[in-house]
């Protein structure tokens, strides 16, 4: 059964067909329709390939295929072909998360299955890619696992992690102990088609506790090897905690897999400090080395704005990870982002009082070295107006005790006069840096239209925001008592091109 691509009748090969301010320009969205999770992330002969969970029909969460783009450079995408669409049999309602193993040389994705007769709906199925990973043909046989274990009480069943061990294939897929919280259960098998069960990787009640509330079902795990600093290899399992449909936050657990468990080091830790708004993030290994990982910020307006606009769902740039000595993960942009900065840049050192920078825009790379000693702060107000009555702020706080803090606030976003409010519960996100070395603390804040993305000291905030006024383009850094600022800031290229060819056959 060969996946054909389905014609869009909705996309206009102009752009988009409602001119949206806050659409991103640099950020890769879709065409038109709906896009969530990345999925089958590879750099696979020097191409990177990025899928993504897209209905291509309406921007509602509804008949999901996978979308596809590649790139050479990781922030110039290309639209490629759909590459899975849902057909007859176990995908018939959807074809959900999943991920891309290199099977001895074969393309082969594992993805759930969505059905709407059983319960749990999902189930894992298993297509196969041409060399250049442009046609995919399902598995006659799917799916390959047909729904979770019998004699399980499971909250939930879908989206996997697949890696292989001791000359077989092991695979996590996201679930959840009723009664007992967010779980991942282990399969094996000899080649990607005949799986056995062999029990929990890991389970909730099994974690050392002290972390977050981590939901009833854990959805898209992903599993993967990262030395420290020292190069201690250690396994860091991150899973998106989800409570009865409820899309909570990422988590991760750093640890050791021992004998088909997965035994954590410390309590999950939040991934991002913008919570539900860098959700389902997968990460691949690149060529070069290096972890790099994509997550999906969803919406934080309204349906209705949301269907006026006619498309929802940006992916984050990608990330490089990196683990501390500490055990926490770091993430920052990858460098190759830096090549969408547009001319010399405007600097700015500050030590005290509050400045505006000549430079505006609603594509923005701000970048300081901060000096933030005990009981100072700095304060960067973005996307704001001249009179501050529309901003988004980013505070760095630094209390008497040492301990430092990251805020993004977004109470001032959009004005209150304008309607369409958004999510005002996540108003205020934000959370603990690490320990600050010689009072120093690196943050970066990346803005474009409705997303943004902060990285403070490693830590990273992302959060959609939707000014209503289009002069809400300003940029104001304010030092509070012995801080100090020395700040680079440029405009943004815009990078996304559509492919017309491909996004309109
Ligand atoms: C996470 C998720 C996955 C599922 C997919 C469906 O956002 O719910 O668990 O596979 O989205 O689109």
């Amino acid at each position: 059964m060969t996946t054909a691509p389905t014609p869009h009748p909705y996309v206009d090969p102009s752009g988009p067909t409602v001119p949206d301010p806050h659409r991103p320009g640099f950020h890769l969205t879709a065409p038109q329709g709906w896009l969530n999770d990345p999925n089958g992330l590879c750099q696979w002969d020097g191409v990177f390939h990025l899928f993504y969970q897209y209905n291509p029909d309406a921007p509602v969460h509804n008949q999901i295929h996978w979308g596809h783009v590649t790139s050479t450079d990781l922030v110039h995408w290309r639209d490629e072909p759909i590459a899975l669409a849902p057909s007859s049999g176990p995908d018939a309602q959807g074809c959900w998360s999943g991920v891309l193993v290199d099977d001895d040389g074969t393309p082969t994705l594992v993805y759930s299955g969505h059905t709407p007769s059983a319960r749990p709906t999902q189930t894992c199925c298993i297509a196969v890619g041409t060399p250049e990973l442009a046609t995919w043909e399902k598995l006659p046989d799917n799916p390959v696992i047909d729904g979770p274990p019998p004699g399980l009480q499971v909250t939930e069943f879908r989206d996997h992690t697949v890696w292989r061990e001791d000359g077989q294939w092991h695979q996590a897929m996201g679930s959840g102990l009723v009664g007992r919280g967010g779980a991942l259960l282990h399969f094996l098998s000899p080649d990607l088609r005949q799986w056995t069960y062999q029990g929990p990787l890991v389970t909730a009640d099994g974690l050392p506790t002290g972390g977050p509330f981590s939901g009833t079902t854990w959805e898209c795990p992903d599993l993967f090897v990262l030395p420290t600093t020292e190069g201690e290899p250690w396994h860091i399992l991150v899973f998106s905690a989800w409570d009865y449909g409820r899309t909570l936050y990422p988590l991760y657990l750093v640890g050791h897999l021992v004998d088909g468990s997965f035994i954590a080091d410390a309590a999950p830790r939040h991934l991002d400090l913008g919570l539900r708004h860098f959700y389902a993030p997968q990460s691949f290994a690149a060529a070069d080395g290096r972890r790099i990982q994509f997550g999906w910020a969803q919406e934080a307006r309204p349906e209705a704005a949301v269907l006026d606009a006619g498309w929802t769902g940006v992916m984050s740039l990608p990330r490089t990870l990196t683990l501390r000595s500490d055990g926490t993960l770091a993430a920052a942009p990858v460098a190759e982002v830096d090549a969408l900065r547009d001319g010399a840049g405007e600097r700015l050192d500050l030590v005290e009082g509050t400045r505006r920078l000549r430079l505006t825009g609603d594509q923005l790379d701000l970048c300081a070295e901060i000096v933030l000693p005990s009981g100072s702060g700095v304060e960067f107000a973005i996307r704001a107006s001249e009179d501050l009555r529309e901003a988004t702020f980013v505070r760095l706080q630094r209390a008497d005790d040492g301990a430092a803090r990251l805020i993004l606030d977004r109470s001032h976003s959009r004005s209150r006069d304008a309607g369409d409010l958004d999510d005002y519960d996540l108003s205020e996100l934000g959370g603990e840096l690490p320990a600050l070395i010689e009072d120093r603390v690196e943050l970066r804040i990346i803005v474009d239209h409705s997303m943004i993305e902060v990285f403070a000291g490693g830590v990273p905030l992302t959060a959609r925001v939707y000014p209503s006024s289009a002069e809400a383009t300003g940029v104001e850094v304010t030092v509070l008592s012995s801080a100090k600022v020395d700040l680079v800031a440029w405009p943004m290229k815009a990078a996304l091109r559509r492919n017309p060819e491909v996004v309109t056959s």
